[in-house]
């Protein structure tokens, strides 16, 4: 296999001038082609639109990779009811940072991406449904919206279109699973926040039951690039099922953590080149390909194209593209108690194979890492994230049972290590990551 260098491999778009002095104004973002792919979307008729993002290919970039066209275009016409598009900016996956960095950076990539897909969609009410804590990005993003009112990019008549829209920002309480697009739009309407049934799904039966696209932060924001340069432009990036640039976040024992833009399709391998690899003197243990929920992934997939079809070949999930990397220092139960621990906290406990099985699945690490486990315990583990998997109310149960069954399938010895030497074989002192 020919590796290309490194350096060819960056694609930077939504993070071309993050380090220009403040990136986040508009004046900096008019000097980088700002808004100018709002000017050319006006002019197109809104199903032309919605066909052009459509072939484009563009997949969502939340985790689930449905594509950002085909959403647009379940929203019924002519239906005389509101139209709503509901951007989740609730990012809170393990290890994903991209979308708050890119609003702190770059909101305004946003605002023109949510103006152009509400032209398409024909709504006139957008929402913005933020993660609560980052309130210096919630500051950033009001006033990149008064901005935007001021310049006519929002309100009445945009760019004399004759199109009108209005935009609110909303900030979360800090629950993961108002990430969870239907439990977002509970939340967002005033209730509790715990997912819905779907079908319907939010495309037909939505925010206050009206027609509502969900879509993610980066997703909404790779738009006007999209409009502005060419779908041609955007599929010579990427592969033919998964096209064009994305943002990748790179954290734990790297020499380097940070947000890296790139094609899809490239590997860790190469992203750890560009970025210096793992910490001096330390090698890849584990990692995952897109935060805790995707199963995880060992040194032998280095070389596994993160793209949608690349990482799903290899037996795990693109996800959000959150590759945390591992070190031969980490203890990988305590790695996955940590993260069990997480989805018991956040489980919102409408069903009783999430509710009950993260607790149960916590009391067992707990157990086997603190040197109390039994030969049994681990097919007990593996029985119980069976009885979740794909049997709970929503994708957080299945995100729960991910790391058991991947840690158990590439490091079950090290649990046995545990359970027969009755304690943990690494000297937490060793470990930085749970420091
Ligand atoms: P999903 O595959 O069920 O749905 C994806 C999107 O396509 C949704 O917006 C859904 O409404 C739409 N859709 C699917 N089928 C449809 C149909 N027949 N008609 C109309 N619309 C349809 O995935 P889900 O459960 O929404 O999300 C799971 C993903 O979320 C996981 O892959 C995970 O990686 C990611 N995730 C991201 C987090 C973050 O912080 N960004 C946090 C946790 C999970
Ligand atoms: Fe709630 Fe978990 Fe069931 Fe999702 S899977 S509805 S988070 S209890």
């Amino acid at each position: 296999m020919t590796v290309e260098p490194a350096e060819k491999l960056l694609a930077p778009v939504l993070s071309a001038f993050w380090d220009d002095p403040k990136s986040w104004t508009l004046d900096t973002y008019r000097r980088h082609e700002g808004y100018e792919g709002l000017t050319k979307a006006l002019a197109m008729a809104p199903d032309d639109l919605i066909a052009y993002v459509k072939d484009s290919g563009l997949r969502g970039r939340g985790g689930a990779g449905f594509p950002t066209g085909m959403k647009w275009q379940f929203i019924p016409q002519g239906d005389g009811k509101p139209h709503y598009l509901v951007v989740n900016a609730d990012e809170s996956e393990p290890g994903t940072c991209k979308d708050i960095p890119l609003l702190f950076a770059n909101p305004h990539a946003l605002i023109e991406g949510m103006v152009i897909a509400c032209y398409a969609i024909r709504s006139s009410h957008a929402f913005i449904y933020l993660r609560g804590e980052v309130v210096p990005v919630l500051r950033r993003l009001h006033e990149a919206v008064r901005e935007a009112y001021e310049a006519g990019y929002l309100g009445k008549n945009i760019q004399g279109s004759g199109f009108d829209l209005e935009l609110t920002v909303h900030a979360g309480a800090g629950a993961y699973i108002c990430g969870e697009e239907t439990a977002l739009l509970d939340s967002l309407e005033g209730r509790r926040g715990q997912p819905r049934l779907r079908p319907p799904f939010p495309a037909v039966e939505g925010l206050y039951a009206c027609p509502t696209v969900v879509n993610n932060v980066e997703s909404i924001a790779s738009v006007p690039a999209i409009i502005q340069r060419g779908k041609d432009w955007f599929k010579s990036m990427g592969s033919e099922k998964s096209p064009g640039f994305t943002l990748y976040s790179l954290s734990g024992h790297v020499a380097s953590p940070g947000q890296y833009e790139g094609p899809l399709g490239i590997t860790l391998r190469q992203l750890l080149d560009l970025s210096g690899g793992m910490r001096p003197g330390h090698r890849l243990k584990f990692w995952t390909p897109g935060g805790s929920s995707t199963p995880m992934f060992t040194d032998e997939h280095l070389d596994v194209p993160l793209d949608y079809e690349g990482v799903g070949a290899a037996g795990s999930m693109l996800g959000t593209k959150a590759l945390q990397c591992f070190d031969e220092t980490t203890c990988v139960v305590r790695a996955v108690t940590r993260w069990t621990e997480f989805y018991a906290h956040e489980s919102c406990g409408k069903c009783t194979p999430c509710r009950e099985g993260t607790y149960w699945l916590v009391q067992l690490l707990r157990d086997i890492e603190a040197g109390k486990g039994r030969p049994e315990d681990l097919d007990k583990l593996n029985d119980i994230a069976d009885n979740i998997n794909g049997k709970s109310f929503c994708a957080l149960g299945d995100g729960a049972a991910a790391p058991i069954f991947s840690s158990l399938k590439y490091f079950r010895a090290e649990y046995e290590e545990h359970i027969e030497g009755k304690g943990c074989p690494f000297d937490p002192a060793r470990s930085t990551v749970w420091a």
